[in-house]
């Protein structure tokens, strides 16, 4: 069975496809996946690269997709032929993330899905939506569930509620589509004009380039009326957090999602305490919420944005994709 291993040093030069053992038959409580896309996220970039360390060896990838092919005894959820999707905490169930939760992601502490085949307890999946692809079901674990989360679990996005997505990659786009769904009046920031216009074709009340505005959180502000906004989706970090933080109304919530603007940096506590903002801080989610955002995908018809695919033999091509910023919303590794 075909993969892709992740060699030290690790490097996109170090991944190499490789001929796995075959995984074998489901035992009790597992299943049989036939996996037939993966998708690209930050994370696992980060991993390639050695940002994150990760085992010598280590299969790469968190998000996986495919076709259940067999069941072992006592499987209640799946039969063969559904398709299905990989959670991102295989223990994580639901509630409020346990200590041990954010042990043993997929393609970072543990074996992840850039290979033809695994066999897994059946918790670490879960159902696909409805008419998904296995391409498009691979883009929900790390991307979808991270914007769903940050909107509807630990903010109260609702109908009129006003959000702002920061870029346009894959937990962004989702961000938007998601908050439109609900209602929402969503003001888009990225540095490219071409993306900008697409964010409005996909349905972004107001645009900004963050390049060209280096304010931008005043310039959202003033989108708003001087009032604010309910819910910034934060993928930058500490290099955008202090805009954030102006573009948030008094008592808004700041999803603190990413890194792509700096780990670590000075915050404006004298803002954060005037505007009696609750910056919250979270990593993806629970499987219970993941079955929770297929329900509302599928209530609302929402198809994830693939811009590009590559084939798994072309993994390290797509990272260099992806750190070209070449994409909109998510890469898909098809396998
Ligand atoms: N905490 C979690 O659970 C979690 C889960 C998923 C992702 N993340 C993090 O969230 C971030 C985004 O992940 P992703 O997978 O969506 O990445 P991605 O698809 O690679 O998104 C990259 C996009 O981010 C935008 N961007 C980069 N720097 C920016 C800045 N300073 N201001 C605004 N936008 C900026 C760019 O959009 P434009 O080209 O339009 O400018 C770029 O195309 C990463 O830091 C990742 O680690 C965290």
């Amino acid at each position: 069975m075909r993969g892709v291993r992740l060699r030290a040093p690790a490097s996109l030069d170090n991944l190499t496809l490789a001929d796995l053992p075959d995984p074998g038959d489901p035992g009790p409580g597992e299943i049989r996946v036939r996996l037939a896309a993966s998708s690209l996220n930050f994370h696992d970039y980060a991993v390639v690269t050695g940002m994150i360390p990760a085992a010598d060896g280590r299969i790469p990838m968190s998000d996986g997709a495919g076709t259940v092919e067999a069941v072992g005894e006592g499987v209640t959820q799946f039969k063969p032929g559904d398709t299905v999707v990989s959670i991102f905490f295989p223990e994580w169930i639901d509630g409020a993330p346990p200590a041990t939760a954010f042990r043993g992601v997929p393609g970072d502490g543990i074996d992840g899905y850039a290979r033809e085949a695994v066999v897994t307890p059946e918790h670490w999946f879960t159902r696909a939506p409805e008419g998904y692809s296995a391409a498009e079901a691979a883009t929900l674990t790390c991307a979808g569930l991270t914007a769903w989360r940050a909107l509807f679990v630990d903010g109260r996005t609702r109908p009129g509620s006003t959000v702002l997505v920061q870029g346009s990659g894959g937990v962004s786009v989702f961000a938007l589509q998601f908050a439109k769904a609900a209602g929402a009046r969503v003001i888009v920031t990225s540095s490219s004009d071409a993306k900008l216009e697409r964010l409005k074709a996909l349905g972004a009340d107001e645009i900004i380039n963050y390049k060209e505005v280096p304010a931008w959180g005043a310039q959202a502000l003033e989108l708003t009326g001087g009032t604010g906004v309910d819910t910034v989706v934060e993928i930058g970090g500490a290099g955008t957090l202090d805009q954030s933080m102006v573009a948030a109304r008094v008592g808004g919530h700041v999803a603190l999602i990413g890194v792509l603007a700096g780990f670590s940096g000075p915050v404006q506590t004298a803002l954060l305490m005037a505007k009696n903002l609750r910056v919250q801080g979270l990593t993806v989610g629970s499987r219970q919420q993941q079955l929770d955002m297929i329900a509302g995908i599928e209530a609302n018809g929402i198809r994830p944005v693939i811009s590009d695919h590559f084939p798994l033999e072309k993994l390290a091509d797509a990272f260099r994709h992806q750190a070209a910023n070449a994409h909109f919303g998510k890469i898909v590794v098809d396998i």
